[in-house]
């Protein structure tokens, strides 16, 4: 059927690798929505843009569409020919990604590509069941401490744990506005949990 199910919650709490199983045990496609802020941002750094001016990086965006493409196992970004992808977790797209989420006009833009995406899908982000999809069939919420969310990142970055958790506090910070779970979402502390629990969790809570 016509499904969609979100997935928000705080960085680094796991959510693109819970939506990617939640998504392959459904046999649809899974999208995750920080891949195209994450995209907006490289392209506005090695642009030179300075991050809080829109006008600019919205026109480059225009000019050079950004394609998303959803795969089971992990999404891909593309600008034309070129593959974004193994770029945009880096500690300088991290630590600019939020400012570049902030504007309005970026969030327009991609929520604009979100909601021309065919159902069925698992959506991840920040704002999926509050924003971009309040009639999704169904909405989690993940959190976990910011220790145990900078521990799980500690294996994917080369910064030690206590700067890593600095910094997801930070973004956390600055991510607020677009970061309240839905009233209607299902909140699932992950710390106790492992990948295949928070996914069990979900599965099990899906409306039959
Ligand atoms: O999910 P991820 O950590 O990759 O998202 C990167 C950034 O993109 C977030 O820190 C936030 O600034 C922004 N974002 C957002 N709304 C979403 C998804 C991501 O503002 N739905």
């Amino acid at each position: 059927g016509r499904v969609i199910v979100t997935i928000d919650g705080v960085a680094a709490s796991g959510k693109s690798s819970v939506a990617s199983g939640v998504a392959r045990a459904l046999g649809v496609p899974y999208v995750s929505s920080g891949l195209l802020y994450r995209a907006a941002t490289l392209l506005a750094l090695e642009a030179g843009a300075p991050l809080e001016g829109a006008r600019a990086l919205l026109t480059h965006l225009r000019a050079h569409p950004l394609r998303l493409e959803a795969l089971p196992g992990g999404n891909r970004l593309w600008a034309g020919e070129r593959e974004l992808t193994d770029e945009l977790h880096s500690t300088r797209v991290d630590q600019g990604v939020s400012a570049v989420a902030a504007l309005p006009e970026v969030r327009a833009w991609v929520d604009a590509q979100l909601r021309a995406l065919p159902e069925p899908f698992v959506a991840e982000g920040r704002d999926m069941g509050t924003n971009v999809f309040p009639h999704a069939d169904a909405k989690f919420y993940l959190t976990a401490s910011p220790r145990v969310r900078a521990e799980r990142r500690a294996q994917e970055r080369p910064e030690d744990v206590p700067a890593i958790e600095a910094a997801l506090i930070e973004r956390d910070r600055r991510d607020r506005v677009q970061s309240a779970p839905a009233p209607d979402a299902r909140v699932i502390d992950t710390g106790p949990l492992s990948l295949e629990g928070v996914i069990g969790t979900i599965l099990a809570a899906l409306p039959a």
